[in-house]
């Protein structure tokens, strides 16, 4: 794959499929900044990985729903790097609970972090793209974005918003060479999803079409096609990255 950039910013890459995509990015020669808000030491594990293979990459620090501390931090990229090429928003968090017990916490940090703190990243970002005359943004949206799910009315909710962003945001910077997609993963192996019981995985794995629950790499691989040149036709899209759980 070809890739006209060589500045990715990835949210909450400091582990599981944020970690991937830095990863695998990085073996592209693409210089990647890892974002982290709280786990520095994952970062820093990540960015070892990364430099052991000869990649470059960067640590900053900063809580995606938190406006200012984006602006500021996605400044000091800029004026460091001179431009950002792509940008993935990948930060995510779960506070699953049924509505009639879900609190007013569980129902703001989610909607802050998941879909606040990804317009906050793609405003301050997409001041640098328009800038530079390029950009690439992918959001990490979900398959419960699409077709709901009994317990995560808030996760839900900030996975389909991210979908209306996605498709807005590649209206409204199409014509200045900026892409933004979407990719919407089913169930994924990593820290967020090791929760699930025996029987939850059990019932979870009689609606897959694909027998198995994905891997970090199967979204990186997606995410890193949208990013690159043979994608450039492409913008607005949602793909499912599902196994067959939403058809
Ligand atoms: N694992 C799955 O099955 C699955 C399925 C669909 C979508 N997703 C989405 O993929 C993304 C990554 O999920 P994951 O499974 O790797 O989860 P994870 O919990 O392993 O990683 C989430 C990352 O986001 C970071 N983060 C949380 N709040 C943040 C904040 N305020 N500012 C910056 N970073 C923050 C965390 O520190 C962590 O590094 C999330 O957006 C998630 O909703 C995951």
């Amino acid at each position: 794959m070809k890739f006209k950039g060589n500045v990715a910013l990835i949210t909450g890459a400091s582990r599981g499929i944020g970690a991937e995509i830095a990863y695998s990015l990085s073996l592209k020669g693409i210089t990647i900044l890892i974002n982290y808000s709280k786990s520095e030491e994952s970062a820093v594990e990540i960015a070892q990985r990364i430099r052991r293979e000869g990649g470059n990459c960067d640590i900053v620090k900063f809580d995606v729903s938190n406006y200012d501390e984006v602006e500021s931090a996605v400044k000091d990229i800029a004026n460091k790097y001179k431009k950002i090429d792509y940008l993935v928003n990948n930060a995510g968090v779960t506070k699953d609970n049924l509505i009639l017990r879900m609190t007013k916490d569980e129902i703001s940090e989610v909607l802050d972090i998941n879909l606040k703190g990804a317009i906050n990243c793609c405003k301050h970002v997409s001041r640098y793209m328009v800038k530079n005359k390029f950009g690439v943004i992918v959001n990490i949206s979900s398959v419960v974005g699409l077709m709901g799910n009994a317990g995560q009315v808030n996760y839900a909710a900030s996975k389909a918003g991210l979908i209306g962003l996605t498709k807005s945001l590649a209206r409204e910077l199409g014509s200045r060479n900026i892409r933004v997609n979407a990719v919407a993963p089913g169930y994924i192996e990593t820290e967020m999803t090791e929760k699930l019981n025996v029987l939850q995985r059990k019932a979870l794995m009689s609606n897959l079409v694909i027998k198995r629950l994905g891997k970090p790499e199967d979204v990186a691989n997606v995410v890193e096609f949208l990013l690159s040149e043979e994608a450039s036709y492409i913008t607005g899209e949602v793909i499912n990255i599902s196994g067959g759980l939403y058809i």
